[in-house]
């Protein structure tokens, strides 16, 4: 028997964790797990919200049989249709056939699409505002598109005040024990959270902010998430975290230095830059090593710090093969609300710093704060003295601001 978690009188969780994954989306590492929330609704008729990833259907579906006990499942509602919430589906229509599917119009063209044999005679194609009554619980649905998939929608049960809120307000590592906000270390599921919306949401803020404007008019007691732990314990809060993710709004003045070096000479240039931080009385400071940290860490850490700062060798007249992800990734989302700064070097006729100016300028929201650098290998005084002004010019910038939790 499973332990199965209580969220409201007739509602529980049934999601399950996986701890076997290495990367989400297949490149974004998860040494923390990640769950795949599904919930349950006991009532006249049965329900689930969301089901959960392949490799996790087997447990997912004794937990359903267990809670069930015999009784049918009427209805599987689709919140999204990525496959770390809809694999489990093919499990689900196994044991109980007959269940009534619900997704949207959008929703039911990319289910067939994954799945030529999908029962489009068990689907009920919901709109904004329409209801589905279980007997106590009414579900009522809104459309969230492009949170972060075109169908994305959200269910509201009236009777608990529950939002069940698909990837929006989700966060990666593993629900261990406690499973709400107020039973946890909040502090590292917040971080969990921030590296799930900037990797994975973050290039849909607008869409994000819009969503959070249309919800706002619900009253809601609980926010269920499809990943990670579940709030209840202070829901103006959390949302207002992610409004401010979701505009690029910076928590911390902290300053995050990326480098890509062969020999250690950008690497040396960036600890300069660092150690000026410091005596300038900025204390959140982050240096990476891209041939060391991924990608996905340094793009969490660049949504928390207001301060940016890329340093790259030259590499066949262009930027370090490593750095290439983070820019592209950047670029794609178009960050903004940074002080950025630039460094980097050369031995023949450079590169690095040339792709670094380019990508500034393709990007309004990054503020340069001082001239770039570029040193011929070994970093000499005049170089030096360049990017300590960098560190000065950033640290100015960051304690004139207020930024503040
Ligand atoms: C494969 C390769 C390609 C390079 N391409 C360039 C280049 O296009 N332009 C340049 O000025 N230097 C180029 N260099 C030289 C390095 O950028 C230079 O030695 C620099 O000092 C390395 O900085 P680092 O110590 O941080 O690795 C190249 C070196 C290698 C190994
Ligand atoms: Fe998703
Ligand atoms: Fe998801």
């Amino acid at each position: 028997m499973y332990k199965l978690v209580k969220i409201a009188n007739d509602i529980s969780w049934i999601g399950v964790n996986d701890f076997e994954k290495e990367r989400f989306e297949n490149y974004i590492p998860i040494p923390n797990g990640v769950s795949y929330n599904s919930y349950y609704i006991d009532d006249e008729k049965t329900c689930i919200i969301d089901t959960v990833d392949a490799n996790t259907t087997s447990t997912f579906v004794q937990k359903l049989k267990e809670i069930l006990n015999g009784r049918q499942l009427d209805y599987v509602v689709i919140n999204h249709v990525e496959p770390d919430h809809s694999n489990g589906l093919h499990e689900v229509l196994k044991y109980y056939p007959a269940v009534k599917i619900i997704g949207n119009n959008k929703s039911l063209g990319m289910l067939k699409a994954f799945d030529s044999n999908f029962p489009v005679e068990n689907f009920i194609a919901v709109k904004e505002g329409d209801e589905i009554d279980l007997g106590k619980h009414k579900l009522t649905f809104a459309m969230i598109p492009m949170v972060h998939w075109p169908e994305s929608m959200v269910t509201y049960d009236k009777e608990d005040k529950i939002l069940f809120s698909n990837d929006a307000f989700g966060g990666f590592g593993g629900v261990y024990g406690g499973i709400f906000d107020d039973e946890v270390d909040l502090s590292f599921y917040k971080s969990e959270m921030r590296k799930y919306y900037s990797n994975i949401i973050g290039k849909f803020g607008a869409q994000v902010v819009n969503a959070i404007k249309k919800l706002s008019k619900l009253e809601i007691k609980y926010i269920c998430p499809a990943h990670g732990i579940l709030w209840r314990k202070d829901i103006g809060k959390i949302i207002s975290i992610y409004e401010r993710w979701a505009k690029f709004e910076p928590e911390t003045k902290g300053v995050v230095i990326i480098y890509g070096s062969m020999y250690g000479n950008t690497a040396k240039m960036a600890e300069i830059i660092g150690l000026q931080l410091r005596e300038c009385g900025i204390t959140d400071i982050r240096i990476y090593d891209s041939s060391k940290t991924d990608p996905a860490d340094v793009i969490s850490r660049i949504w928390k710090y207001k301060g940016l700062i890329i340093g790259s060798c030259a590499h066949n007249f262009a930027v370090y093969p490593k750095i290439v992800p983070i820019l592209h990734k950047l670029e794609n989302y178009g960050i903004k609300n940074k002080y950025f700064g630039i460094f980097g070097n050369m031995m023949w006729s450079g590169g690095g710093v040339k792709d670094l100016k380019e990508f500034a300028a393709k990007l309004p929201g990054l503020e340069l704060v001082a001239e770039p650098v570029e040193a011929q290998g070994a970093p000499k005084e005049a170089d030096i003295e360049k990017l300590k002004q960098i560190a000065i010019k950033m640290a100015e910038k960051l304690n004139a601001d207020k930024i503040s939790d």
